[in-house]
């Protein structure tokens, strides 16, 4: 544990991966190096741990933390290139790859972030700032329409119209730039009791856009079960329904026996299983936990282990 993040499910999840201790591993969201930490622990000399952070902050403090652990190798790198990594690295297939996905409570709370409509920062939300687009450009640049859909699909927010509307309406006479100024706008069209949950949806349906965070789970996804032993593991964290219900989908998917037509009516893909799903139900925090850490309260666990 350390002060800018509390590691989520973290004996189950790395109880999961590491199967053996002279394997090598993959963590896809480093952040502050909780997961990894005992991932390393579990290992043996002969074991290796590669790991990945796209946002600064997180690459800097885990860097400085393993700098005298030569078992690891820290890279600033988006977790969709983990076929690129592997290659890097000359490494023919990881024992398993764990995921803890979504934001660190640093990126959530700090001002510096960008993240937090808690502060009056700019209006940011990029977890890599070499993203060219962030969530200023976003608020400023797009259509009425494509901000209500992204606000509806990534944020299932029901004022989705009418907060675009009124984005639209405000930014004619002023660029917005400051988390402040887009809050006043939603505080504008709604109740006051969905106040807080409302800027958490928008917020969200902006962090989701900016970071292109759906499009890149899908490929660290498939570029991820390509790098995968047989036998080795993919153990995947999500925070909420969009990204769970991908990484259900492909596990369903790829676990299948034979041709779904529905699914895959040109018959690319899935003509043989490729994984086999171990934990048939999403292991959720115990009570404890959720006593002990709010944010873990939405987290989802599910394993699969390629055949
Ligand atoms: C929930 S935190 C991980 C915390 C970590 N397991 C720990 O115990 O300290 C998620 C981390 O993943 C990083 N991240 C999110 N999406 C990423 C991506 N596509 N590529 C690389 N890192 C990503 C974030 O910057 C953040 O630091």
């Amino acid at each position: 544990m350390n002060e800018y993040h509390i590691p989520v499910l973290l004996n189950e999840s790395v109880d999961y991966l590491v199967i053996d201790p002279d394997g090598i591993y993959f963590d896809a969201t480093l952040g502050f190096g909780g997961h990894s930490s005992l991932i390393l622990k579990k290992l043996s000399d002969k074991g290796r741990l590669i790991a990945t952070d796209v946002d600064d902050k997180a690459f800097d403090f885990s860097k400085q933390k393993f700098i005298s652990e030569d078992r690891i190798s820290i890279y600033k790198f988006n977790f969709s290139m983990i076929d690129v990594i592997a290659k890097i690295e000359s490494i023919d297939g990881f024992d398993g790859i764990i995921a803890d996905l979504g934001v660190s409570s640093y990126q959530l709370d700090s001002k510096e972030s960008g993240f937090t409509y808690r502060e009056n920062t700019d209006l940011d939300l990029r977890m890599d700032k070499s993203i060219k687009k962030n969530a200023s450009d976003v608020i400023n640049e797009l259509d009425e329409k494509q901000l209500a859909d992204i606000f509806f699909k990534y944020g299932e927010e029901k004022n989705s119209k009418k907060i675009a509307r009124l984005i639209v309406e405000k930014r004619n006479s002023k660029k917005i730039t400051k988390t402040f100024e887009l809050n006043e706008i939603i505080n504008q069209v709604t109740p006051q009791k969905y106040l807080i949950k409302s800027l958490s949806r928008i917020y969200q349906a902006l962090r989701i856009y900016v970071n292109d965070e759906l499009g890149k789970l899908k490929e660290f996804l498939e570029n991820g079960l390509k790098t995968l032993k047989s036998g080795g593991r993919f153990v995947i964290i999500t925070y909420h329904s969009l990204e769970d219900r991908i990484v259900k989908e492909f596990f369903n998917y790829n676990s299948q026996k034979s041709l779904d037509k529905k699914i895959d009516p040109f018959g690319i893909k899935a003509l043989q299983p490729q994984i086999k799903i171990i934990t048939k139900k999403p292991v959720t925090p115990s009570e404890e936990e959720i006593l002990k850490n709010n944010r873990s309260r939405s987290a989802k666990l599910r394993v699969a282990e390629k055949l």
